[in-house]
């Protein structure tokens, strides 16, 4: 009797972990295409427009530009693990990467408070948008 309240238990723990395991894997889940877009570019107060107005700025204010920043390390990586909405993979895969790896070189310069590295990676990421919507955004 023993033995089989244990197994039961058992199981139950088991189950218990499975359900753990699957909860986690839906909070991985990337982020979609349109939620990036949304979290990064859309709206006068998007972390683009920040970069935007701090490369202006005769000084950029690092706190702010650290909030951007911070948003496209997080959302920016996610964009590739999407499957194209339209177009072709391996460009998508290539602009994808692209953006990921200004949100790097975003963040390296943040660290550094390096002006001119940082003007120059928020140029490239406002420049980004033609390229990959007339290639990959849906009608
Ligand atoms: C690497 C590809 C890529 C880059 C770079 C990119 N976009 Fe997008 N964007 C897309 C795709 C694809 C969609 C369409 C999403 C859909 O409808 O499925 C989209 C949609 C959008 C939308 C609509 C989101 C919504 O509400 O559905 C906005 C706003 C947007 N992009 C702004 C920008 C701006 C501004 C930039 C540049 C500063 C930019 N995007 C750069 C791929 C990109």
């Amino acid at each position: 009797m023993k033995s089989l309240i244990c197994g039961a238990s058992m199981a139950a723990l088991v189950l218990a972990l499975a359900a753990v395991a699957q909860t986690n894997a839906a909070a991985d889940d990337p982020a979609s295409v349109e939620v990036v877009m949304k979290k990064l570019f859309a709206g006068k107060t998007s972390p683009n427009n920040t970069l935007k107005a701090a490369a202006k700025a005769p000084s950029p204010d690092w706190a702010k530009v650290k909030e951007a920043s911070d948003a496209f390390s997080k959302y920016a990586p996610d964009l590739g693990k999407n499957d194209a909405p339209k177009g072709d993979k391996a460009s998508w895969d290539k602009l994808c990467k692209a953006l990921a790896d200004s949100a790097s070189s975003l963040k390296d310069s943040v660290d550094k408070k390096d002006v001119d590295g940082f003007k120059a990676v928020a140029k490239t990421i406002g420049s980004s948008c033609k390229d990959c919507h007339d290639a990959h955004r849906p009608e």
